[in-house]
């Protein structure tokens, strides 16, 4: 009878994250939540279940991520409602729903946890992701801008991550739309030869083919119109001047004219962060201004920027820049000393990380575990020490052995 019961595994694209992994993400998420606080960035959780409409409205229903990723379901109460695929939408709505628009001011937070997109699972791209986001409400000002995106380089930086920054504008409601004509008008000639998504693409929203990873469509574009040579005064000025900032503040990067971001809400500035050094999944945080964003999800306009960084993706980069802390193994040699050891474990664990092992062993086999629980310093008491105040230690990495007193253990 029990044979026949199935193994439970896991959802493709979904995994558990455990042990190492862990503990590289909790110090990721403990350090990145520092340096948005020290930028004036306090915590806000949304709900993962939204309704389906909120992320319709806003990332956009030409998206590949609304068109055919959404984890979308009706629930018991016939709602449509679905997993969400990315923060920022969770957050404007909150935004306006609290009626934060009417009451003006700037607004910061930042968020982490787990999006949901039915995505073809490969190395970089689960279906279950995380993501370290930030948004920002209030701020018209490029600088901003240029604030943002060097807060993102104090992260990646503070974990060691080389990246390259690549950065576009995609221009506002006066400039993109003469620009997705024009282009409309140079791929027209050459429908026959584009994919299938791009010819819908051309009537949902062109610029999206600038995006297509398909090698064809992407010759196609040699010669087609540039965003960057279309932009309107101000969005000119704005990107002239976000460029101007980052070149004082020495940060280099390269502009990519193709680059749109797969959601629909962006205006002005876009930018990737990227590492290749893993793989084809390159982009390790994205984001950009949304200042439409606010009126589209029936709020007062309100610029607003922000950025979200995949914490799956960084962890395969973040070489952790400390010392591996202690791990200190308690156990006794006899049920006698195990009192004192109990005492002794609880007083250890206010400063050190204490692993206090009830039942009585010989040496080896506390050693083996220790060695399999990670413990670097073990320490073990019998009747020897109970008699003279004493604990025995070994320093696992260097091999050193001593006896202390107990009082400077
Ligand atoms: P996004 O570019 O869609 O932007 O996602 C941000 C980051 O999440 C990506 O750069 C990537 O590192 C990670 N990511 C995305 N999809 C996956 C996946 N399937 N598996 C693993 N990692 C993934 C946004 O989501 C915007 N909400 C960012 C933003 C915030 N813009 C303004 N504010």
């Amino acid at each position: 009878m029990q044979n026949s019961i199935k193994n439970i595994q896991s959802l493709r694209g979904m995994k558990d994250i455990v042990g190492s992994e862990s503990e590289l993400f909790t110090y990721f998420v403990e350090n990145a939540s520092k340096i948005a606080k020290k930028y004036g960035f306090s915590y806000i959780e949304t709900p993962l279940l939204e309704e389906t409409a909120l992320f319709k409205r806003s990332v956009g229903e030409s998206s590949d991520i609304v068109n055919k990723e959404m984890y979308q379901f009706i629930d018991k109460g016939q709602n449509d409602v679905c997993l969400r695929p990315e923060g920022t939408a969770g957050v404007v709505r909150h935004f306006v729903e609290k009626k934060l628009d009417r009451a003006g001011g700037v607004y910061k937070w930042y968020y982490y946890g787990p999006m949901f997109r039915y995505e073809r699972p490969q190395k970089g791209r689960l279906r279950e992701f995380h993501q370290f986001g930030c948004e920002v409400f209030g701020l018209q000002s490029v600088y901003e801008d240029a604030n943002i995106i060097i807060m993102i380089k104090e992260i990646l930086e503070f974990f060691g991550i080389g990246f390259t920054l690549k950065l576009n504008s995609l221009g506002c409601s006066d400039c993109m739309p003469k620009y997705k004509e024009s282009l409309v008008e140079h791929l027209s000639s050459f429908k026959e030869e584009l994919c299938e998504d791009c010819n819908r693409r051309l009537l949902t929203n062109p610029i999206r083919v600038l995006d297509c990873k398909i090698e064809k469509c992407q010759s196609l574009l040699t010669n087609s119109p540039k965003i960057t040579n279309n932009l309107c005064n101000s969005c000119n000025t704005d990107f002239n001047k976000l460029k101007e900032i980052l070149d004082f503040n020495n940060i280099s990067y390269e502009i990519d004219s193709n680059l749109v971001r797969g959601l629909d809400y962006y205006n002005k500035t876009a930018f990737e962060f990227v590492s290749n050094e893993i793989g084809s999944q390159s982009a390790i945080a994205g984001g950009g201004r949304y200042d439409r964003l606010v009126e589209f999800l029936g709020g007062k306009s309100t610029p607003g920027i922000g950025f979200a960084i995949g914490i799956e993706r960084l962890l395969e980069l973040v070489k952790k820049n400390d010392e591996k802390e202690d791990f200190v193994y308690i156990g006794v040699l006899d049920e006698a000393s195990l009192n004192k050891a109990f005492e002794i474990g609880i007083k250890k664990r206010k400063t050190t990380k204490t692993y206090i092992e009830y039942t009585p062993r010989g040496f080896a086999k506390h050693f083996g575990i220790a060695e399999k629980l990670g413990c670097n310093i073990v320490a073990l008491i019998g009747e020897n020490e109970l008699k003279n105040e004493t604990i025995y230690t070994k320093n696992i990495g260097t091999k050193e052995e001593i006896t202390v007193k107990l009082g400077d253990f």
